[in-house]
């Protein structure tokens, strides 16, 4: 199917990273000027764990600069947050009422992120592919582009859009997720088992967008590696070299197995230090612009309020359509 207009966005639960512009940025970058973007801020989504609402707010604004950092052109990409357009709650309610608990009961999301302690998890974290669902489907994307983890939810949202279409008539398009390049998913640079993640407790397991150039040197530096040569034998028992010569590959353009070659019988120390000479000289911009514009709290919102009306202009007549196919009275 033709890419004519994707939906995609971030959780505001703490600083972005590598994996959040190789996974998803990246590519949102490389659709902006062939199809029609709508871009948002999960703002709603971060509260399915606990957040101090100080660090909330100042996550949404970094989260937009980001956004903007890398990039992103708010004339081409509609950008706005979930919280402020009334549609994706009122939507998800209705969708709670379509999806089943066997549906829910399967994704995989819930079992890792609630861990042992199920009983005090927020319903909302158990629930929040229902919310992601209504995000998705009330801007009728044809794609959503996402990393490897998110497929299931994708999944999720296409069963809820049919039986909603079988049970009340068709409104929904069925979106197919956009999985694009080879760092779908960016490993911890302590851990190469692990996902590189805003959460993760050790600030060193990740490459923050907004990390200065001596930061970036030193975490590189610091990466868990091995003594061994670089070798294509063997990289799947070696995470870490194959996270650091997929991180490159991705950033170079180049194939895996071209960085394969391109080391081969080399040491770490040498694709570290290439690789952070070329993390650099992309992170280093794009941190550099974030300095800037957390200076511009006033340009940051404008940019909030232009996303907002533009979004609510796709959103609001499709919840009314759902409303009206369900029963409801619209006035
Ligand atoms: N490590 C990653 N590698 C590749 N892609 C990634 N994404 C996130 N981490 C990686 C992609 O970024 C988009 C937004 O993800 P998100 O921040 O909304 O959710 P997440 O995947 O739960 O991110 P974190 O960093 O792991 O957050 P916390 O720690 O708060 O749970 C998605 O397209 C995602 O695939």
């Amino acid at each position: 199917m033709e890419i004519k207009r994707i939906l995609s966005g971030i959780t505001t639960s703490g600083r972005l990273h590598l994996g959040n512009y190789l996974g998803a940025i990246r590519h949102w970058l490389k659709l902006q000027d062939k199809a029609q973007n709508f871009l948002f801020l999960a703002d709603l989504h971060a509260i399915t764990t606990s957040q101090k609402p100080d660090e909330l707010h100042a996550n949404i604004l970094d989260t937009v600069i980001v956004y903007l950092a890398c990039g992103l052109d708010p004339k081409k990409s509609t950008i706005f947050a979930q919280s402020s357009v009334y549609p994706h709650a009122e939507l998800a309610w209705l969708f709670s009422c379509v999806a089943r608990m066997g549906w829910l009961n399967r994704m995989t999301q819930f079992k890792e992120k609630s861990g042992k302690n199920k009983e005090q998890a927020f319903l909302g974290l158990y629930s929040y592919p229902v919310l992601q669902a209504a995000d998705i489907l009330l801007y009728q994307p044809t794609h959503v582009p996402v990393g490897e983890d998110q497929k299931q939810h994708i999944e999720l949202a296409r069963d809820i859009a049919q039986s909603f279409n079988s049970s009340y008539g068709n409104l929904f398009t069925m979106p197919e997720p956009l999985i694009l390049g080879e760092a779908t998913r960016v490993m911890s640079l302590r851990d190469g088992t692990k996902k590189m993640s805003k959460s993760d407790i050790s600030d060193y397991a990740r490459i923050n967008l907004d990390d200065d150039s001596d930061t970036i040197k030193l975490k590189i530096q610091k990466a868990k590696s091995d003594s061994d040569a670089i070798s294509a034998e063997n990289l799947e028992n070696r995470p870490e070299l194959n996270n650091l010569v997929i991180i490159y590959s991705a950033l170079a353009d180049l194939t895996k197995d071209n960085v394969i070659n391109k080391f081969s019988g080399k040491g770490f120390s040498e694709l570290k230090k290439e690789l952070a000479e070329l993390m650099i000289s992309k992170i280093d911009p794009i941190s550099q612009e974030i300095q800037r514009l957390r200076n511009d709290k006033a340009f940051v919102i404008k940019i909030l309020q232009e996303g907002k009306e533009r979004a609510l202009e796709t959103a609001e007549p499709t919840l009314k359509k759902a409303k009206e196919l369900m029963g409801f009275i619209n006035f």
